[in-house]
């Protein structure tokens, strides 16, 4: 596959044109990736305008994944779920949203700044973990019949831990009201590789985002915006400015070359590397099972592990100690996000490193549900409203005005414009919140 961003950089590299444009290291190498770090000069297209090199590249992705349109972002999934919501509000006239709440920071802040008023989806069945989703088909229809006002859905799929939820089903719950279904699959880029049938526009959704840095081999802030096909008229054509409403105007042409990259590997070998590295957390899963291990989650390139007597914490500490860095622990559990980058060793050192854990006993820790909370303003009224920070232990019966959110996921215990009550706040102090910031 062609890489027409990553040619034009090397033909201007090779030109010997005088750089009397940004940026001011001229590309000369002080870092090292200068030489690739250009701006919108002539040839160079422009991300939210895409005509030329941008526009082709985004069509080699877009061939890949199937989509209707795929379109670049240089400033992650933060930006292309804010896209999202803002390209669904115009196309929908007003948006009104049910979301799964194990949702990330980046919904929230889109929440704020479009002033959308999410209805949170509680399933029958409560997650057990606070990032976890299992939100079904069938609560989707009954938060419908509660609120016939909603005309979109936003899921979170994979979640952190590596669950997956029931995406088709939910889409023909979404269709069957004509709603719009928004997935972030931050974590699920490489799930279209991965086999079939798995990928969020193969299933249903409408519009999908995907981090490629998370599980591809690309660059930290690179992102994709699909449209499916099967998209209503008119969405895809609202996307490219539905990004710049958000987004910087000067998009980083490294993170570019390392998505027009990207398509050219993808068109290559690396799906076959993906589905083999997939083959073999499968063999682990099963290994550590046999030993004694607790795996959850049905993401197939995504290890959520728990050892009985351990915290998660206690684990990744274990993990640490012989070398190994997870992405993720908490009281529950460790997350731990290979790729086909990971060589055989390292799976092999894995493997050994959890065979030498000293066996303790006890059973899985208790796992608390996340307590439902009132709500008495929108997002964006409390997050403008005037505020202070006083103890969680003093907050009962205050209005949140800032969400509080566990620090690596990014996932809200409690959203702004919600009330504290008693359970809450015992919630919030199990994640070490210890001070809240309430409505004055
Ligand atoms: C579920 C989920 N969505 C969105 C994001 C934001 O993605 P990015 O880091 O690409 O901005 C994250 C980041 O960790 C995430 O975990």
């Amino acid at each position: 596959m062609k890489t027409p961003i990553i040619d034009f950089i090397e033909s201007y590299n090779k030109s010997g044109i005088v750089r009397l444009h940004m940026p001011g290291h001229k590309g000369v190498p002080i870092l090292g990736a200068e030489s690739l770090d250009i701006t919108e000069i002539k040839g160079a297209d422009y991300l939210y305008e895409a005509e030329g090199i941008i526009a082709q590249s985004e069509a080699n992705m877009s061939s890949l994944y199937g989509s209707a349109l795929t379109c670049y972002s240089t400033e992650g999934s933060s930006l292309s779920i804010k896209g999202m919501l803002a390209a669904a509000r115009e196309q929908l006239g007003e948006l009104h949203i049910a979301a799964a709440r194990n949702c990330h920071r980046a919904f929230l802040n889109g929440c704020i700044l479009l002033d959308l008023d999410p209805v949170w989806i509680y399933p029958e069945k409560p997650s057990e973990n606070l990032c976890a989703t299992s939100v079904t088909a069938e609560d989707v229809r009954r938060v419908f019949t509660e609120h016939p006002e909603l005309n979109a859905v936003y899921l979170t799929s994979p979640d952190y831990l590596g669950n997956m939820a029931d995406i088709k089903g939910i889409a023909s719950a979404c269709r069957e009201r004509e709603a719009l279904l928004l997935v972030d699959n931050a974590h699920g880029a490489y799930l279209r590789f991965a086999g079939e049938g798995l990928h969020p526009l193969e299933l249903g959704a409408d519009l999908c985002c995907d981090s490629a840095h998370k599980t591809l081999p690309a660059l930290t802030g690179t992102s994709l915006l699909h449209v499916s096909r099967s998209a209503p008229e008119g969405l895809a054509g609202r996307v490219k400015a539905a990004m710049s409403l958000f987004a910087s105007t000067s998009p980083s042409y490294v993170l570019l070359s390392s998505l027009d990259r990207l398509t050219s590997e993808l068109a290559g070998e690396l799906p076959r590397r993906i589905i083999e590295c997939c083959r073999r957390v499968a063999e682990v899963k099963s290994e550590l099972a046999a030993m004694g291990f607790e795996l959850s989650g049905s993401e197939p390139m995504k290890l959520t592990l728990a050892a009985p007597g351990y915290t998660g914490d206690e684990l990744a500490g274990q993990l640490r100690s012989r070398g190994i860095e997870p992405e993720y622990s908490d009281e529950g559990c460790v997350v731990l996000m290979p790729s086909p980058y990971n060589s055989g060793e390292d799976f092999e050192r894995l493997v050994s490193a959890l065979r030498e854990l000293p066996k303790r006993e006890g059973g899985r820790l208790p796992r608390p549900e996340l307590p439902s909370a009132q709500k008495a303003m929108t997002l964006r009224e409390a997050y403008f409203a005037p505020f202070e920070r006083i103890p969680v232990d003093k907050a009962a019966g205050r209005v949140c005005a800032r969400s509080a959110m566990s620090c690596t996921p990014s996932v809200p215990v409690i959203v702004g414009g919600e009330v504290f009550d008693e359970k809450l706040i015992n919630f919030l102090k199990r994640y070490s919140f210890f001070e809240a910031d309430v409505v004055k």
